[in-house]
């Protein structure tokens, strides 16, 4: 395989759902030695925490399973980003509004609700930012599964 197959991650603020999103399939994509065949990058269509790392409290649930967000940093979603990555996955469906509005119109096929790999259709992973401990525990059990199935899928392709 000579190109990577890409995935990009996006919700508002890039600090809580897809830097979660991104550690959990980064870790099951290494897990399944697929590290050499997948990229993986994360953003956020608003840029209020560009350059921080992820909340305190969605890199600690991420530990309790076994998930390493530390590294990441949060950046806005930008229009090359459509050219750059084979799927990019909206945490809601105002992110993805929101990606629409600024995707050039050949690349509108890439983009999806990510819980569309989780076998529910027009689903979101909402928002646990306002929220308590039990809404990143919710937020990573949704997560898990869409990565799963995301992994599934794109294991097809490479096979
Ligand atoms: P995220 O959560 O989109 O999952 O990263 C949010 C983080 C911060 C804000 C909103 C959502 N905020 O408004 O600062």
């Amino acid at each position: 395989m000579d190109k990577k197959i890409s995935v990009l991650f996006v919700c508002l603020g890039n600090i809580c759902r897809s830097p979660t999103a991104h550690g959990v399939f980064q870790t099951k994509v290494l897990e399944q030695g697929l590290a050499g065949d997948i990229q993986i990058d994360s953003a956020g269509t608003a840029a209020y925490h560009v350059g921080n790392p992820p909340d305190s409290r969605s890199s600690k649930a991420a530990k309790r399973r076994g998930y390493d967000l530390s590294s990441l940093r949060a950046r806005q979603a930008v229009t090359v980003d459509f050219d750059q990555f084979d799927y990019i996955l909206a945490m809601d469906t105002q992110n993805l509004r929101d990606l629409q509005a600024i995707s050039p119109a050949n690349y509108q096929g890439k983009l999806c609700l990510f819980l569309d790999y989780a076998g529910m259709s027009s689903a979101d992973v909402p928002d646990p930012y306002y929220d308590g401990e039990a809404g990143f525990e919710h937020v990573l059990d949704l997560v898990e599964s869409a990565s799963d199935g995301l992994l599934q899928h794109i294991k097809k392709e490479l096979s």
